[in-house]
């Protein structure tokens, strides 16, 4: 199948794209110091990987550009300033929900950021210590980040859309000196008030920040806590504090945490250091999207992801490029063409995005009339990531906007695309359904049970051979133990993505799914066992099993079976009501569980493990085997007819 511009075929052999992949498997100090060349460093790095000094460390995930060091900050904005990108946009808000459009140039970007990073210094925070931020889309956020990045301060960002038990877990974790947030963000039905879901987390958490800085909001007023709480304004203020420097950092130092949904309950904090990261990502931005500095990137995703981290944040200032950062959905606020409306008026040239705001919008405008009108000639690609790109949604999108669709299969731990048309590197033919090749740094193999390599087009467990490369996560937050018993434990040498897919003849990649409790909505990820987690908080559940079933718009939404308890007296349907209020309530309304079904038991297998795979792909009408180690079929084959509505 082919569309507009998209085309398939095997040109990968002898071109740009497999001469940078061969060269950065086959010498990877080389290829990444060379990369290097495009960050400004303070301390230049000798060497990218130094496996000797690796192992002597006892690392389980590579260290890179060690010895070296710099400012994040400082590549992010002051040399772009110093090079005379001053008066250039940096960051453009475009709120969808008010019709707000606010610019913030190189030089105020800096200015804001410096002043920011003054005044978190004078309210404690040093090098080293966390800050949480909890923001909505609003410019203050990329300010924030770069404010911490400056004085070495490691942000901890949190997605608006979680809830309490979400924000404590994570302020326990990151424990901040300092939490920065805003009295509201905004939704397409309602105007949510942050400060009521920060007090309910700090009363469960155990760790009490110092401070918070809280942005007031023209739609709300924040009520502060007299001593703790500080404005926004008030810390900006000319004078407040002395505006700080760029402070020097380690390579290897902390640049961030961001947390993921792992196999437990609890949110795993993946690290990221500020060297290897500031190279990939400059990288990448060239090379994968094909972007120069000046040119406008508009990726609809939020801060609280690593989409957002990468490609609304430091991808985009760090190749001195504008970013927009959209306050919106892609449809209702107010239609399906606000997107193109963005579009037109920045003169955007990559637009990124998630398959489901495809989807989305196709439903509601399936000729792209809305389109129609606007402008688009800026755009040279759309890239879409976070979740599954269903070749239907694909080809429509390649054939209504004339563009290349370029999919690309990430996640939170490699911090940028793991396979990715290389757009910057050469023109490869796309595939449908395939987020094409590898990119450089990346070593994919397809893994059966037993650890062995399988041949092309088989499918088996998507793994990367170590070394990660550079802007991948260096370790989790509070330890790598978890990381060693897990994603590290399964195949020695490789690192397990949780991706089950294949790699077809021509080095393309196919990701059919996680392999592991993830449930994967919207592109936003949850966890089987952080849903349960608040399902069983209800004093009526006994048992349940969360499973990830396909939806049409969202790719999957959750499903939530549970059994009562024996003295539970209230109606199913209105403990099935209430299950789904607690976890709107506990974990965000974005994890979109709507269906709970009070059911007798729960299949499991003889040692008490719920049988969750098979009740997912009954759920999405398959017919899978049933598992030899099932305590009792017949609770499975009860619930059979009930899975299939
Ligand atoms: N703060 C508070 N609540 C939030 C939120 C946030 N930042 N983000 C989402 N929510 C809430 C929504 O208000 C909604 O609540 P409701 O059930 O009371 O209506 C719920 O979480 C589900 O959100 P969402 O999935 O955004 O549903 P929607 O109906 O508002 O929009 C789509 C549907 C398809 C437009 C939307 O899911 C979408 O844009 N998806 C693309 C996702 C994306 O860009 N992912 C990026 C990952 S790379
Ligand atoms: P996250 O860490 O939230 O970015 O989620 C990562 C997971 O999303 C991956 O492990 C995949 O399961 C899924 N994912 C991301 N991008 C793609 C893609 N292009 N195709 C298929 N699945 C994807």
């Amino acid at each position: 199948m082919t569309t507009g511009s998209q085309g398939t075929g095997s040109v990968t052999a002898g071109g740009a794209w497999e001469a940078a992949h061969r060269r950065s498997l086959e010498d990877p100090d080389a290829f990444w110091l060379e990369a290097a060349r495009s960050i400004s460093w303070i301390r230049r790095p000798t060497r990218a990987l130094d496996p000797a000094a690796n192992a002597a460390e006892g690392a389980v995930l590579p260290r890179w550009f060690r010895g070296a060091t710099l400012s994040t900050a400082y590549n992010c904005l002051d040399r772009h300033v110093v090079a005379g990108r001053g008066d250039q946009a940096a960051v453009v808000h475009h709120s969808a929900y008010t019709g707000e459009r606010r610019t913030l140039t190189y030089a105020e970007l800096l200015d804001q950021s410096a002043r920011l990073a003054g005044a978190l210094r004078a309210l404690g925070v040093d090098r080293g210590d966390r800050v949480l931020l909890y923001l909505p889309m609003v410019p203050e956020a990329v300010v924030a980040m770069l404010a911490c990045a400056r004085i070495g301060a490691v942000h901890v960002v949190v997605f608006g859309g979680f809830a309490a038990a979400e924000l404590a877990a994570r302020v326990d974790d990151a424990q901040p000196v300092v939490v920065v947030t805003a009295s509201c963000g905004l939704e397409p039905s309602r105007v949510v008030e942050y400060m009521p879901l920060l007090e309910a987390a700090l009363a469960r958490a155990e760790h009490a920040p110092a401070h918070c800085v809280v942005l007031q909001r023209p739609q709300v007023t924040a009520d502060l806590v007299p001593g703790r709480d500080l404005t926004w304004a008030e810390v900006l203020r000319p004078g407040a504090a002395p505006p700080a420097e760029c402070v020097e950092v380690a390579a290897t130092d902390p640049l961030y945490v961001l947390h993921t949904s792992g196999t437990t309950g609890r949110p795993k904090g993946v690290v990221r250091d500020h060297g290897g990261h500031a190279v990939a990502l400059a990288w990448s931005v060239r090379h994968l999207f094909g972007l120069e500095a000046g040119d406008v990137v508009l990726t609809a995703s939020d801060v609280g992801w690593v989409v957002g981290h990468s490609y609304i944040v430091y991808g985009p200032l760090l190749a001195g490029c504008t970013t927009v950062l959209y306050e919106g959905k892609p449809v209702g606020t107010p239609d399906a063409g606000e997107l193109w409306r963005a579009v037109e008026e920045h003169g955007v040239a990559v637009l990124f995005t998630a398959p489901t705001a495809v989807r989305a919008v196709r439903a509601r405008d399936p000729e792209l009339a809305l389109a129609e009108g606007h402008d688009r000639s800026s755009l040279r690609a759309l890239y879409l990531a976070g979740e599954r790109l269903d070749p239907d949604t694909w080809a429509w999108a390649g054939e209504h906007l004339g563009v290349p669709v370029v999919d690309n299969w990430w996640q939170t731990e490699t911090g940028w695309p793991i396979a990715c048309s290389p757009r910057g590197l050469q023109e490869l033919p796309l595939k449908p359904g395939s987020p094409s090749v590898p990119s450089p740094g990346y070593d994919v193999r397809v893994l059966d049970a037993a650890g062995r390599e399988v041949g092309p087009g088989e499918e088996g467990a998507l793994c990367l051979r170590l070394p990660l490369p550079p802007g991948t996560l260096v370790g989790v937050w509070g330890g790598d133990d978890g990381l060693r018993a897990s994603a590290l434990a399964a195949f020695p040498g490789s690192y397990v993505t949780g991706d089950g897919g294949s790699v077809d003849e021509d080095g393309y990649v196919r990701v059919l799914g996680r392999t592991d409790d993830v449930v994967n909505v919207a592109g936003h990820r949850f966890s089987a066992g952080q849903l349960e987690a608040a399902v069983i908080g209800h004093p009526d559940v006994a048992e349940c099993a969360v499973v990830g079933v396909a939806d049409a718009l969202r790719g999957q939404e959750p499903r939530a079976l549970v059994v009562l308890t024996t003295t539970a007296t209230a109606p199913p349907q209105e403990v099935a009501a209430q299950v789904v209020q607690r976890v709107r309530d506990e974990v965000g309304a974005v994890a979109s569980l709507r269906r709970v079904d009070v059911v007798a038991a729960l299949p499991k297998t003889r040692s008490g493990k719920v049988l969750r795979r098979t009740l997912r792909e009954i759920a999405d009408g398959l017919d899978p085997a049933v598992p030899s180690t099932i305590e009792d079929r017949s609770v499975l084959e009860g619930l059979r007819h009930l899975l299939r509505r």
